[in-house]
């Protein structure tokens, strides 16, 4: 019997993650950051789980110096996210509630907030904002508009922004079954009327909608690509632990559609089973169509 754990979930996603990003849409992140100079670039990462965006970008290159708050409203994710980061780093320093990791060409004095989203940028201060606003995995479980329109208030004027890995409509298993096409149809429907906190949390083609909701609330949009993540059994089984994320994934539609009056329960039994024996044995691949975007926030005071 599988345990359940977001935290095992997003270690297990990083790998997925990694295949998917858009390099061209990163390049073009990179690119910009480096007019910024040699100064410490302020980052805030919405959602930042168990911290393995910062890793990768000091992995990959892409930033050298940084403050980078790490905000997330689950408390045990961002524990996950300060031990991820201290195991990772050639050297740890911590000054109260600040941790200093190097890694290679990385500096980050790196801040763990527990807070959420829209709570924590109503209340940020006019003199600390940021020059670039991450968000990997994440605006599909928020209120669009209203999201968008918070972040240009939090970043410099003309800052930047990086939102990867934004669900955009699409998930495919194979082998295919004769109850994926009512199963996805509802799983998708449960994203879009999926509520948290009293507001809509999320919407099943947020990545299609990033596209014209950033210029619609004053932003440019300057790049934009898919992200899809593909899951595939290698000849020794699936990468990482990526057996796991498989597993959570079925778990998840399984959480979301169990007792669904347009489903028959034992069909989507069968089909639930099905599927993790399919992972068992190494033969499910799985597709989600996904999308990132990078562009500059409005100039002047967001509309
Ligand atoms: C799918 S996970 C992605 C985590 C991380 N960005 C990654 O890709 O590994 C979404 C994260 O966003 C956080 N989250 C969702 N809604 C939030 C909100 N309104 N405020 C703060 N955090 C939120 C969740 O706690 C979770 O850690």
């Amino acid at each position: 019997m599988t345990e359940y754990s977001d935290q095992r979930y997003l270690h297990a996603k990083r790998t997925v993650d990694d295949r998917a990003l858009n390099r061209g849409v990163l390049d073009v992140l990179h690119a910009s950051l480096s007019e910024l100079g040699e100064r410490p670039v302020r980052i805030l990462e919405i959602g930042a789980g168990v911290g393995t965006m910062l890793s990768r970008l000091g992995d990959w290159g892409v930033l050298r110096r940084t403050d980078y708050v790490l905000l997330d409203r689950d408390a045990t994710s961002l524990a996950s996210a300060r031990a991820h980061l201290e195991g990772w780093a050639d050297s740890v320093t911590t000054a109260g509630e600040v941790l200093t990791v190097k890694k290679a060409a990385l500096e980050a004095r790196a801040s763990f907030v527990a807070e959420e989203a829209f709570a924590f940028m109503a209340a940020a201060s006019a003199s600390a904002r940021f020059d670039l606003v991450v968000a990997n995995a994440v605006l599909d479980l928020m209120e669009l508009e209203p999201v968008l329109r918070a972040i240009w208030g939090v970043l410099k004027p003309a800052g930047r922004f990086w939102f990867s890995i934004n669900f955009d409509g699409d998930t495919i298993f194979e082998p295919e079954s004769p109850l994926d096409e009512a199963v996805m149809r509802l799983y998708h429907r449960s994203m879009d009327e999926r509520m948290r906190d009293g507001r809509p949390a999320g919407h099943s083609k947020t990545g299609r909608r990033l596209l014209t909701a950033i210029g619609a609330t004053g932003a440019d949009l300057c790049a934009a690509g898919s992200s899809d993540w593909v899951v595939f059994p290698r000849a020794r089984g699936y990468a990482g632990d990526e057996a796991y994320f498989l597993r959570h994934i079925v778990h998840t539609i399984d959480e979301a559609l169990s007792g669904h009056r347009e489903l028959d329960a034992a069909q989507f039994a069968t089909w639930v089973a099905e599927r993790f024996g399919q992972i068992e044995r190494g033969e499910l691949c799985y597709i989600a169509h996904q999308l990132d975007v990078f562009g500059i926030a409005p100039k002047g005071v967001p509309g």
